[in-house]
This record gives C-alpha cells, sequence and structure tokens, in this order.
C-alpha cells in the first residue's frame, strides 16, 4: 500500500478549564496522527533522509538507538515502506526475549546490532563509524534520534502548517533536533520552548546550537526547560501518571509518557505560575 502521511498534520484547540485563570490558549498539533508507524517528528526527521539516501543510490540505512528507540522503530518501518534494508545499532547488550520496540523492528526486516555503551558514547568518532562502514558496506548513516541537518529541514515543515498566529510553540526534546528545526521557521516575534525528558538535559542549549550550525542557520527564539524531567528519560512519577490518566479523561488524547507528557505537564505548570503573559497562544507539538 502507499505510504500516505497525513500532512499538515491536525491542529485543535485544548478547552481546559485549568488554563481559564492564566488566559492562556493552548492548541494541539497532532503530529502523533501522521502515520501509525511512522509518526510525529520521526516522520519529519526521515523524510528529507529517506530522499537523500535514495538520490545517493544507497540501499541499506543504519542508524543508533537505546533498546525503546522510536527512532529505531520508525527506521525499520520507513525502510519496510520504502524498499531499505535497515541495521540498528542498539547501546548495551541484547535482552532477550526482545522487547515488543526491538522486536517489531526486526519483523519490519531491521538487523539488530549490539555496541558496548562505552563504544556507544564514541560512536560518533571517525574511528567508530569507519569500523561499521567496514563491518556493514556502504550505508546511509543517520545519527541517534536521527537528529541532523535534513531532519531539521522537515521539522521546519511544521511551523507554516499552522493556519493562526500564534505567540509560542512547545515541544519535548530528547536530542534537541525538533526544536531546532521548529525554531527555523517561526515568524518574527514567536518563540519556542523544548522541554527536556532527560536529566541535565542543559547540554541541549549546546546541541541545538550544533544542529542549527550544521543546518546553516543559528537562531536566537528559542530556550530549554530543564524543571520538568521527572527524574530522567523514561522515569515517571505518580503525578506524571496521574496527570497523563485525568489527561485522557478530559481530553481522549493519550499522552506519550516518555516525552509529550513531560512537556504538557510544564505548560500546565507554567501557565498556573503565571509564566505566560495573558492571552498567549500556544501550540503544544504531539510529538509521538
Ligand atoms: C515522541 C517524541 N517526542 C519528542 C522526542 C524528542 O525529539 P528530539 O530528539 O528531536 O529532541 C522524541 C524522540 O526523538 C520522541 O520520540
Amino acid at each position: 500500500m502507499a505510504f500516505e502521511p497525513r500532512v499538515p498534520s491536525p491542529v485543535t484547540e485544548l478547552a481546559d478549564e485549568r488554563l481559564a485563570p492564566s488566559g492562556v490558549r493552548l492548541y494541539l498539533k497532532r503530529d502523533d496522527l501522521i502515520h501509525p508507524e511512522i509518526p510525529g517528528n520521526k516522520w519529519r526527521k526521515l523524510k528529507y533522509n529517506l530522499a537523500a539516501a535514495s538520490e545517493h543510490g544507497h540501499h541499506t540505512l543504519l542508524t543508533f538507538g537505546g533498546a525503546y528507540s522510536n527512532h529505531v522503530r520508525a527506521t525499520a518501518a520507513a525502510g519496510h515502506h520504502f524498499g531499505f534494508s535497515t541495521i540498528g545499532v542498539i547501546r548495551g547488550e541484547e535482552h532477550l526475549p526482545l522487547n515488543p520496540v526491538l522486536a517489531y523492528a526486526v519483523e519490519r526486516g531491521m538487523r539488530l546490532v549490539y555496541m558496548d555503551r562505552a563504544t556507544y558514547r564514541t560512536k560518533t568518532d571517525p574511528s567508530v563509524v569507519e569500523d561499521l562502514r567496514r563491518r556493514f558496506g556502504e550505508v546511509y548513516l543517520m545519527p541517534e534520534g536521527g537528529s541532523n541537518a535534513l531532519a531539521l529541514r522537515g521539522c521546519s515543515e511544521l511551523p507554516p502548517e499552522i493556519p493562526f498566529s500564534y505567540d509560542l510553540i512547545c515541544c519535548a526534546s530528547g536530542t534537541g533536533g525538533t526544536l531546532a528545526g521548529i525554531a527555523l521557521s517561526l515568524a518574527e516575534g514567536q518563540r519556542a520552548i523544548g522541554f527536556s525528558a532527560l536529566k541535565g538535559g542543559e547540554f541541549l542549549r549546546d546541541e541545538v546550537r550544533r544542529l542549527q550550525a550544521e543546518y546553516g542557520r543559528v537562531t536566537d527564539n528559542w530556550s530549554i526547560d530543564t524543571a520538568y524531567h521527572f527524574g530522567g528519560y523514561a522515569r515517571r512519577t505518580a503525578e506524571l501518571d496521574d496527570f497523563v490518566r485525568d489527561f485522557g479523561e478530559r481530553h481522549a488524547v493519550t499522552l506519550d509518557r516518555i516525552y509529550v507528557a513531560k512537556m504538557m505537564y510544564g505548560i500546565f505548570a507554567l501557565a498556573r505560575q503565571g509564566q505566560f503573559s495573558h492571552g498567549t497562544v500556544i501550540v503544544a507539538v504531539v510529538t509521538g
């Protein structure tokens, strides 16, 4: 079947009485509805990478991720739909049976190889990359999380899809690529906030700048909020779980707990604290 991403993704206003005192108007950009197998920022990041891979005659995509990586999963699906072989370099050692993310990737034809954690930390060093090329031949290599200049180009297509004026766009951040791309195409006066899903997310400030420099344009219309990581990557608390359950009951939207829920919690918390001026129009990107 032809691959048909739902782009532009829908934008819907969220009616939530908890926001009323702050005067904030909140919209959801439903990128999670782009495609069931390659949703959200995954599709936006892969789109131009797939085009570049095929333009340069590559048959194999190779990428990196942890054992629960949405990007690894989406790359496996993209290989299946667009006719590439795929290799996933997974951090750490193999655990059998495979978890649902990796089992799905294998089902979609991905070959998994495991890299010990020490080597994984140096995976962008030329010697490690050379070693992978020696092992696997001419592969199209995408970094962890799929974040590179072409991914930024894909993510920069999001803001112009929003058919009304707004002040602020929010997304969750893991590698910073989505935020870096979104910030590239904001209008004068608009700003973007990336909510770090990781503890110690301060490093993302350098990463977003580095990615934008790789793209060729560094902007100063974004910031990183590091206060809502809930203990770190994939960590959760009873408070976050309650927020997700309550949000689901109010709005019939199931928030992804690793990324999206932390951003949403952060937006509501900042609104409650009076951090947004009255009447601020916010678009929150549901990235997955
Ligand atoms: C659902 C979801 N939202 C947000 C992110 C973070 O995006 P980025 O790595 O571009 O900061 C990810 C991970 O890539 C994700 O899977």
